[in-house]
Parts: structure tokens; sequence; C-alpha cells
């Protein structure tokens, strides 16, 4: 998998895509994650990258000049599968949509203002508008990064164990059940002893049935 992110705050994404499961991909090859900085796109000479809206209003927008030249220019090295812009008013990312993406391999990624975006990258230079959830963010970089990890981790080859993808809640519209180590017993606070007999077919059994209590309970939108 191939995701390039175009961002004007390039900063934002040191931390959280260089350590565990993300570095982990890309050191093993598997995933290659590039971020873009639109400052290195402009042809202006104060390399802004923004500007005030026609018409009026507050809140700078997004150029479309510096957003055309990067796209252009990663395509000129890849064909990308999608192209997707994170806002608000996107269509809700959810697992159901993480694993439709999953299939594909090439991404790049554009992170707008929230104030926005000239609406012509939105009418001609992407593929797909994607929120992830109904409350603003500053701008689609912490979103990007929900998107990178979740689309990640479902590379194959990635998590160590591969069941673990499938089992993770929603992945079949049920939350995942609880799970415990060692010790057995903490301070009187007991193991469920059904997971210390060593009998599979009832621990397979105890967890469906515990997920299935966790749905109803705290997401019984999820049973329907
Ligand atoms: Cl993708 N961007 C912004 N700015 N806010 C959001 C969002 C995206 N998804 C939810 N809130």
């Amino acid at each position: 998998m191939r995701i390039d992110i175009i961002t004007c705050l390039p900063g934002l994404f040191e931390g959280p895509l260089t350590q565990s499961i993300v570095k982990r991909s890309m050191e093993k090859g598997l995933v290659e994650l590039k971020i873009h900085n639109l400052r290195d796109y402009t042809s202006n000479k104060h390399s802004s990258v923004d500007d005030y809206a026609f018409g009026g209003g507050a809140g700078m927008v997004l150029m479309i000049e510096p957003i055309d030249r990067c796209i252009s220019t990663l395509k000129k090295k890849s064909d990308y599968d999608e192209i997707i812009y994170l806002t608000p008013d996107g269509e809700t990312y959810n697992q159901q949509l993480a694993n439709q993406l999953s299939l594909k391999e090439n991404f790049i990624f554009l992170c707008g203002h929230y104030k926005g975006i000239d609406q012509r990258v939105r009418d001609h230079l992407i593929t797909k508008e994607i929120s992830i959830g109904d409350y603003v963010l500053s701008g689609g970089e912490l979103a990007a990064m929900v998107l990178a990890d979740s689309q990640i981790r479902l590379v194959p080859g990635v998590l160590n164990n591969e069941i673990s993808a499938l089992s993770d809640s929603f992945q079949d519209n049920l939350l995942a059940p609880p799970i415990y180590t060692r010790p057995s017993d903490y301070k009187g606070w007991k193991v469920p002893d059904v997971l210390t007999s060593g009998h599979n077919a009832n621990i397979e059994a105890w967890r469906y049935e515990q997920a299935v209590k966790r749905t109803e309970n705290k997401r019984p939108d999820l049973l329907n």
C-alpha cells in the first residue's frame, strides 16, 4: 500500500506515524507513506498556500494551484486508486468503508483547512470525500492519520497475528469481548473461570456470548 499525504502542516505527522504498527509496516516494506508539504508546490514568491475568499467572508481558503501542482507531480510517478479529501462534510468513515478502501493500493490523502479549500479542487481533482465523524477538527490532518492507521493495519502481513484484525470490534458488527491477562486473581478480582479452563470450544462460545452482550449494552444500533 502506498499513501501520500498532502498537507500544509507536515510537522503534525511526525509523532503518530513513526511508532509501533505503522512504523513496522514501513520497515517491513509493506507500506510506503510520504508526507508532502503544500508549500513546496507554490509558485508565488511568498510561498503562500491560501488566500481570501472571493465574495468575502471570514477565513482563508486553500488555493487550487499548489494542490494541483502537488497532485500532478505525484501522478507522474504513480497511479492512484483514490484521491481522498478529508472534510467534515464527507462520507462518514466506519469499518465497512475502511475494509472497502483497504482493497485498493495507492492513495492520496488531501488535508484541508476547516474553513475550506477552493471548490474546484473538490470538483475536478479528487475522487472521494471522507469525514471521520460529526464534529469539527481544525484541519484534515488528524483525520488523515486516523485513515492511514486504520488502513495500514488491514494490509496483509502488517499485524503479527492475521486473525487479530478480523476479531477487532466492528469487524462483524460486534464489539470485541472482554480480555484478561495474568494474574488470574488480582486483589480478589478474578478472571472468568472459562478462560483458564483450556476448553477452546467453551472459550469461543463464551467470547461470542460476551461480544453480543456488550454490543447490546453499549451499541444496540450495531445489531440492526
Ligand atoms: Cl475529515 N476534517 C475536519 N476538519 N473535521 C472533521 C473531519 C475531517 N472529520 C470529522 N471532523
